[in-house]
């Protein structure tokens, strides 16, 4: 191999090489086969330990940190949103070089990118980004191995539709890049990533053949499209307040059955999850009280459809966190 990842620590797939990024969807694959035909994982014997920390809610960025160390024998301590001194008593800095010198890797996830990037700056062990404002670099792997499964290949035509400078907007312009893929963002103008991101995935574009674009017509950005994707369009941590004016903004980019026939006849439609698909969660029904809609960023129908493969994409999660921890660790 022509470089090394060990020690190295993932803030944004900006940061990684294309072939770091694919050796890790690699990897992740043969993880996933090994672990579905029963054979042992447990490389480590419970001779080393993760801190999984998480200052805003997870389902499954943390099952997978915790699942993915269990089978390869590492321990883990999660620490949660509060019972912590970290912030309140004690600054990013000083956590990052006490926790280093008990865990052999970190999972973080916050808000502030400054945060992970301190914490790799003075931990000394391997850091991952579990998602933070600007970036959410695991799911990456997930979406694109699910993409591989279905296609044999990840140049397809990769749409996205919604809030496109979000993390997860943002972390998929680039990671489309890295892949080679015909990559559309769908959303409107005020929602497009900042220019620094495209810059970014423009320039390793021009070394994978990747084409990176931006529209605000839906049914040109998703024409023959091979995935569709899309997120909330409030994403953790924004104020409650900017429901009215998003739904305003994104209520003509919902992925339903009219923009699913725009797109090829075999396309998937993925999501990140946790996703509005209907009423049966407590923000959806607020807003459903207050916007008169049952569903937001993607209808039941599309949810539902044997065209979406999010379970798998979720499934894949721990894979592929699985393959990052594996690769990174030191040793
Ligand atoms: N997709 C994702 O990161 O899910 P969680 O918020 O449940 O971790
Ligand atoms: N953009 C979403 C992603 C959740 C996985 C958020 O940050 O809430």
């Amino acid at each position: 191999m022509a470089f090394n990842i060990k020690g190295k620590s993932l803030f944004a797939v900006k940061d990684w090489s294309t072939e770091e990024v694919k050796f890790i969807l690699n990897l992740s694959h043969d993880l996933k086969k090994q672990k579905y035909t029963g054979q042992s994982q447990n490389r480590y014997n419970h001779q080393k330990s993760i801190a999984v920390i998480m200052q805003k809610a997870s389902t499954r960025t943390r099952s997978a940190f915790e699942v993915a160390a269990f089978d390869l024998g590492i321990n883990v301590t999660y620490i949660g949103p509060t019972g912590s001194q970290i912030g309140d008593k004690e600054s990013m800095e000083d956590t990052a070089k006490v926790l280093g010198g008990f865990y052999d890797g970190i999972a973080f996830r916050g808000s502030a990118d400054a945060d992970v990037e301190m914490l790799i700056k003075h931990a000394g062990v391997p850091v991952w980004n579990g998602l933070t404002d600007g970036w959410h670099p695991t799911q990456m792997f997930a979406d694109y191995l699910t993409v591989l499964e279905q296609f044999g290949r990840t140049d397809v035509k990769f749409v996205f539709v919604g809030d496109a400078r979000s993390n997860m907007g943002n972390s998929l312009t680039v990671m489309a890049a890295h892949m080679g893929a015909h990559f559309v963002s769908v959303a409107p103008k005020e929602l497009w990533p900042d220019k620094s991101v495209v810059e970014i995935a423009n320039e390793i574009a021009k070394k994978t053949g990747a084409k990176i674009e931006f529209t605000e017509d839906v049914m040109e950005g998703t024409k023959d499209a091979d995935v569709i994707y899309t997120d909330v369009w409030v994403s953790m941590g924004e104020p409650k307040e900017v429901w009215a004016e998003r739904i305003a903004l994104l209520k003509d980019y919902q992925v339903n059955d009219t923009m699913m026939a725009n797109a090829n006849k075999n396309a998937i439609f993925l999501h990140c999850l946790p996703a509005f698909h209907d009423t049966n969660t407590k923000i959806g029904k607020q807003v459903a009280v207050d916007h008169g809609m049952d569903s937001l960023e993607v209808t039941d129908s599309v949810f539902r459809s044997d065209a979406s493969k999010v379970f798998s994409q979720a499934e894949n999660r721990m894979h592929t966190i699985k393959a990052i921890m594996f690769a990174t660790f030191d040793q």
